[in-house]
């Protein structure tokens, strides 16, 4: 773990001072993010929910910017679920003329960063042209080493999880598949996020407390962070601030703490 502590701030800044209090040795390898708030971030400026998204990519920007010096190995971003169709069509030809524009003034810096870019979810139903940006920049990134970067676009956990059934189905259908051999294993290779480490910590920012159909299978035993700030307003000291948080829990995945398994500990049995 090579951390570029210059990079991400300078010596004697607050942001320098909190993450010289970081463990490098206690970094998360996967982080997923659901980017939250925009809109009311626009409306407490009296702008549009289209500027909002705006400074969001903005934002998006400098969390990669920091991720890939932080030597984190994936972050996986929900930038469009599959409900944000609804929202009114302006809105979302606007979503995916930002996702263009991102990549397009991006694409450069991803490399020069060593960031490889890839998606989840079913892009089937995106328009061939933004099919066509996104294979340009995972083709131009294929051969980068440093922090992948997974882009969540008409994804939704529930979405996934049906697709990998049907595909389980319809193999044990050709007798391709036995029923024994679908186990844990199995689907997790099945999953977009398959070879992906499961995410250590889940971010949502804006104050809302829900996981709102995202990376369901994945977030098992995921370390969940909610913060008020809106995500235009999620910096580089909002970011250390969730990994600090994230490094002060204690992960059992359902097993007990080492002190606890001398054998002291008459009831230990209910860790989560
Ligand atoms: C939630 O805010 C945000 C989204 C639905 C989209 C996220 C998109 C971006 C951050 C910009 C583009 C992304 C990339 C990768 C370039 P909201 O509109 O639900 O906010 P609200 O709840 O305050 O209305």
């Amino acid at each position: 773990m090579m951390i570029d502590r210059d990079g991400i701030a300078l010596p004697g800044t607050p942001e320098r001072q909190l993450l010289d209090e970081l463990r490098p040795d206690r970094m998360p390898r996967h982080v997923a993010i659901i980017m939250d708030g925009n809109g009311r971030w626009a409306k407490a400026r009296n702008l549009s929910r289209i500027q909002g998204h705006r400074a969001g990519a903005q934002a998006v920007r400098t969390t990669l910017e920091t991720v890939s010096r932080l030597d984190i190995e994936a972050i996986t971003l929900y930038a469009f679920s599959t409900e944000n169709w609804k929202r009114p069509k302006l809105e979302i030809r606007a979503l995916w003329g930002l996702l263009k524009e991102f990549i397009d003034s991006q694409l450069d810096t991803f490399k020069k960063n060593n960031l490889r870019f890839g998606t989840i979810g079913d892009l089937e139903r995106l328009d061939p042209s933004v099919r066509k940006y996104l294979d340009r920049a995972r083709q131009a990134t294929r051969d980068c080493t440093g922090t992948l970067v997974k882009i969540a676009l008409n994804y939704s956990g529930r979405h996934e999880l049906s697709r990998v059934l049907r595909e389980a189905v319809a193999n044990a259908g050709q007798g391709r598949l036995k029923p024994d051999e679908i186990d844990e294993d199995w689907i997790n290779r099945h999953l977009d996020t398959a070879g992906t480490p499961d995410p250590d910590l889940l971010i949502r920012t804006s104050g809302e407390q829900r996981v709102s159909n995202f990376l369901l299978w994945q977030i098992a035993y995921s370390e969940i962070y909610f913060t008020e700030v809106l995500w235009p307003d999620f910096g580089v000291t909002e970011l250390l601030e969730a990994i600090q948080s994230y490094q002060q829990r204690n992960r059992r995945f359902g097993g007990l703490d080492p002190e606890n398994l001398t054998g002291t500990e008459p009831h230990g049995g209910t860790s989560v």
